[in-house]
């Protein structure tokens, strides 16, 4: 199976989109419900609850995993792939979604492949919105400069996006009151963005009220297509990683809180009913 882990039910928007692209794999989903959401939560702790999660879904049988939130991709992925991997699980691989985030807000195309496509000579303003935690991290400062160093990058952390999410407020005064706050300071007019990218799984969710606010110039990004169009070239790329993974185009959803709760919630978002199972994460010594 591929593995694809979130904190909460956001990353279901990017697991929709894989498998769309992907459908012939087998998925296997784990949202961390019941200690999400991570984005104001500290570096250690992120990191620890991400490794628990991806060890979870390495038992499982996932060779790989995707981790589909932001806020573990910018504290977390880089200890993965070069302590943990190396030392305990040489064998398997895991990805996360700033660098292709990154690599679409440069404009460089899905093939792009790292250290031998020559960065991007675009210029102009972009825009990435995220956790506290994942703006905190710089990682979109830094994953840029390298991929396209003329473009100038204005960063803008959301901190109640994701909780209103998670608590299903997706429309609404109220709602609407936090996006125009966390929006006004990147819509300055003489710094308008030419694109935007919604740097969190969740914020898709919340995308007809941030498109009313955002002018119609402006290009909103959404991570699943970007994600999903990456990771076919990074498999064509890697056949011997993609001879490892299941055909059967088997889903299977896991969350460490209420199963319902999730099937729910879940399942509205994908637009199908789904089940989901409880599982217990152990901690990684
Ligand atoms: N889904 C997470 C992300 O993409 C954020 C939600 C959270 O704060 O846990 O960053």
């Amino acid at each position: 199976m591929i593995g694809v882990f979130d904190s909460g039910f956001g990353g279901l928007t990017v697991l929709d989109s894989l498998v769309e692209a992907l459908p012939q794999y087998d998925y296997l989903f784990l949202a961390d419900s019941a200690r999400a959401p991570y984005g104001a939560r500290s570096l250690d702790v992120i990191y620890e609850f991400t490794l628990e999660s991806v060890e979870w879904l390495f038992n499982e049988g996932c060779p790989l995993v995707i981790l589909a939130c932001n806020t573990a991709s910018t504290r977390a992925l880089r200890n993965i792939q070069q302590l943990h991997l190396p030392a305990r699980r040489p064998d398997r691989r895991v990805l996360g979604v700033v660098r292709p985030s990154a690599e679409a807000l440069a404009g460089l195309p899905p093939d792009a492949v790292p250290g031998v496509t020559p960065p991007s000579l675009a210029t102009g303003v972009v825009a990435v919105l995220g956790t506290e935690s994942t703006i905190a991290s710089d990682s979109y400062a830094l994953e840029l400069r390298k991929l396209a160093p003329r473009l100038e990058l204005v960063q803008q952390a959301c901190p109640l996006w994701a909780p209103l999410v998670e608590a299903g407020e997706l429309a609404g005064p109220g709602t609407e009151w936090f996006l125009r706050r966390s929006l006004e300071p990147v819509l300055a007019p003489r710094r308008l963005p030419q694109r935007i990218l919604l740097g969190c799984t969740h914020y898709p969710l919340l995308l007809p009220g941030i498109r009313r606010l955002v002018p119609e110039s402006v290009e909103i990004l959404t991570q699943g297509e970007i994600v999903a169009s990456r990771l076919v070239s990074w498999l064509a790329r890697h056949p011997d990683q993609e001879a490892r993974l299941g055909r059967g185009g088997r889903r299977r959803f896991a969350t460490t809180d209420d199963p319902a709760w999730f099937a729910g919630r879940g399942g509205r978002l994908l637009g199908r009913p789904l089940s989901a199972e409880r599982v217990r994460l152990r901690p990684v010594h």
